[in-house]
């Protein structure tokens, strides 16, 4: 890997600010100046310092975006924002992507990687990760439909839902719910509320497993994963 991308992309600034601490003499790989940004290191065995200090080299990128609505989640498209654009451009750097797909009008929970291999094994059917939302129905939601989500709903496709968890907090002529489903089919939980005759007019995803939305992110903010978090995020099983 250069020096200057490994540099830029671990926060020391712009192409052109790096190229100015390498001229200042402030690299040095294995106690030796490095001048050129086109030298290859290797970021894992070398030991690279900048006025001194290790640089710590970080593979992988962990963000937890609170998603707001309007943005659509891709990693880049023509006519629309997406959940990427959000990020500050140093984040961009390493190409993070969503985990997962929240519709553009949801909001909430959504984790940015570009550990493929994490992202693959949160989105494998054989985890049966549960994925919580809140939501604001039209429509009162009973308990009659509490069963029907336990049991499984037909959706418009014909396919029969596994069993997910609903739960009332307000059941009026517009009812506030909690549902988690451990699938990730197209419009699900939209879809589950249409097959009982009910229109889902807010959808905000609160939690997968048992990490939460951090309650200080705004709309739109995003924060690093601390190490707990990932490792959570690794070891998660499905709770049966
Ligand atoms: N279910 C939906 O209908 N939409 C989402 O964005 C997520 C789950």
């Amino acid at each position: 890997m250069r020096i200057d991308k490994l540099l830029a992309n671990e926060g020391y600034g712009s192409r052109k600010e790096v190229k100015q601490l390498l001229k200042q003499g402030a690299v040095q790989n294995n106690n030796c100046m490095i001048k050129n940004g086109k030298t290859h290191i290797d970021p894992i065995n070398d030991f690279i310092t900048v006025f001194g200090e290790q640089v710590i080299y970080k593979p992988f990128v962990y963000f937890m975006l609170h998603k707001p609505a309007g943005v659509i989640t891709a990693t880049e498209d023509n006519r629309e924002e997406t959940v990427i654009d959000l990020l500050e451009p140093l984040d961009q750097l390493r190409e993070p992507f969503p985990v997962g797909r929240l519709d553009k009008d949801t909001e909430g929970l959504l984790l940015i990687t570009n550990d493929g291999k994490l992202a693959h094994q949160l989105l494998s059917p054989k985890k049966d990760i549960g994925k919580t939302y809140y939501a604001r129905i039209d429509g009162k939601v009973t308990e009659e439909d509490v069963l029907t989500f336990k049991q499984g709903v037909r959706l418009d496709d014909g396919y029969v839902t596994k069993s997910a968890r609903l739960e009332i907090i307000i059941s009026d002529v517009e009812s506030e719910i909690y549902v988690t489903i451990t699938e990730g089919k197209y419009h699900q939980v939209k879809r589950m509320f249409a097959a009982v005759d009910k229109t889902v007019i807010y959808l905000k995803r609160m939690a997968m497993g048992d990490w939460y939305l951090d309650n200080q992110l705004e709309k739109g903010e995003y924060r690093e994963l601390d190490e707990k978090e990932i490792h959570y995020l690794q070891h998660l099983e499905a709770k049966k």
